[in-house]
C-alpha cells in the first residue's frame, strides 16, 4: 500500500511543487483547491507517476470539507500525511486602512479553513498513527512583526500555538505535527496579495533570491518523510538573502 498524502491548496505554489514531490515518490496524492481547471491539468500530470485524486474544495466550507473527506475513494482513504497549505494574505497596508472583509477572509482561510481540514482528518490520522504527519504552513510572520501584516501574521500565529497545542494532544498516538514557517518565497502568493497587481509582485521579487516553491516542497516531503520517531515541532525558513530590520522609532520632525 502506497503512502497517502492529503494536500490543500495544490493549484499553486508550495501546495503544487508539493504534490510533484510526493508524486515522484510514489506516494498517492489527493489534491485540493478551488480551480478545478487547474486541479485536472495538475491530476493528468501526477497521473503519470502515481495514483492521484482530486476534489474542488474550498476550505472555509465545513459541510465540503467533510464531504471531501468522506468521499474519499478507496486506496485514497488512509491518508499518512497532511499538508494544510491553503493560504493567503491580502492587502499589504496598514491596518487602518483595510476592509474588514479582507480581514475576515483571512481568518475564515488561514484559521478555519485550517482546523476545518485538519478536524475532518484527524480519525484517520489518529488510526495511520506511527507515522502520520500534519504539516502546517505557517509563516515568519506568525513570528515576527512587519508593518501590513496584521491578521495575516495574527493567523499564522495561530497556526503556530494550534500546531504546539496539537503536539501536546496527539502525544502517545504517533501524529506528528510541524509549523513550517518560510519567509519570503516567490509564488502567486504576493499577486493574491495585491489583488492582481503583477508590477507589485516582481517589484518584491525583482533583485534578490526569494525561496522557490520547490525549495519549501522539498521541506515539506523531507518532514513527512523522517523516520517515524523524529517530529520536527517548527521550522523556519528563510532564503539567505532576508533578514530582520531594526526597531522602528517614531520621533519628532
Ligand atoms: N509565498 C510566501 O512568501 C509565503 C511565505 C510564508 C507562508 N506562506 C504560506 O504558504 C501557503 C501557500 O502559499 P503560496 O506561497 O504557495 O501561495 P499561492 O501560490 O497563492 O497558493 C495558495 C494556494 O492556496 C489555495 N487557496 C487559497 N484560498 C483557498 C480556499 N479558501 N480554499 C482552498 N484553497 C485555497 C489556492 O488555491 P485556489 O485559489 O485554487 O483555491 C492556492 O493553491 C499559504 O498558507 C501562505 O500563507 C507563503
Amino acid at each position: 500500500m502506497s503512502q497517502v498524502v492529503f494536500i490543500t491548496g495544490a493549484t499553486s505554489g508550495f501546495g503544487q511543487a508539493a504534490a510533484h514531490c510526493f508524486a515522484k515518490a510514489g506516494w498517492s496524492v489527493i489534491i485540493t483547491g478551488r480551480r478545478e481547471e487547474r486541479l485536472q491539468q495538475l491530476a493528468a500530470q501526477l497521473a503519470l507517476r502515481a495514483p492521484v485524486h482530486y476534489a474542488v474544495l474550498d476550505v472555509r466550507d465545513e459541510t465540503a470539507v467533510k464531504a471531501v473527506v468522506a468521499e474519499l475513494p478507496t486506496g485514497f482513504k488512509q491518508v499518512t500525511s497532511l499538508v494544510n497549505n491553503a493560504g493567503l494574505a491580502l492587502s499589504p497596508l496598514p491596518a487602518q486602512k483595510v476592509d474588514l472583509a479582507d480581514w475576515h477572509t483571512m481568518i475564515d482561510t488561514n484559521v478555519t479553513g485550517l482546523v476545518n481540514v485538519t478536524h475532518a482528518l484527524l480519525p484517520t490520522l489518529l488510526d495511520t498513527g506511527e507515522g502520520a504527519s500534519i504539516i502546517n504552513l505557517g509563516s515568519i510572520a506568525g513570528q515576527w512583526p512587519y508593518p501590513g501584516s496584521h491578521v495575516y501574521g495574527a493567523s499564522k500565529a495561530f497556526v503556530k500555538q494550534f500546531s504546539y497545542n496539537l503536539r501536546c494532544d496527539l502525544l502517545g498516538t504517533g501524529v506528528r505535527v510541524t509549523d513550517l514557517a518560510p519567509g519570503i518565497a516567490e509564488t502567486e502568493f504576493t499577486l493574491v496579495r495585491t489583488k492582481g497587481d503583477q508590477s507589485a509582485s516582481d517589484k518584491l521579487y525583482n533583485g534578490t533570491t526569494p525561496l522557490t516553491a520547490e525549495d519549501i516542497a522539498e521541506q515539506i516531503f523531507y518532514i513527512a518523510t523522517l523516520p517515524a520517531h523524529i517530529c520536527i515541532n517548527r521550522l523556519e525558513v528563510m532564503p539567505t538573502r532576508q533578514a530582520w530590520s531594526p526597531f522602528a522609532v517614531d520621533r519628532d520632525e
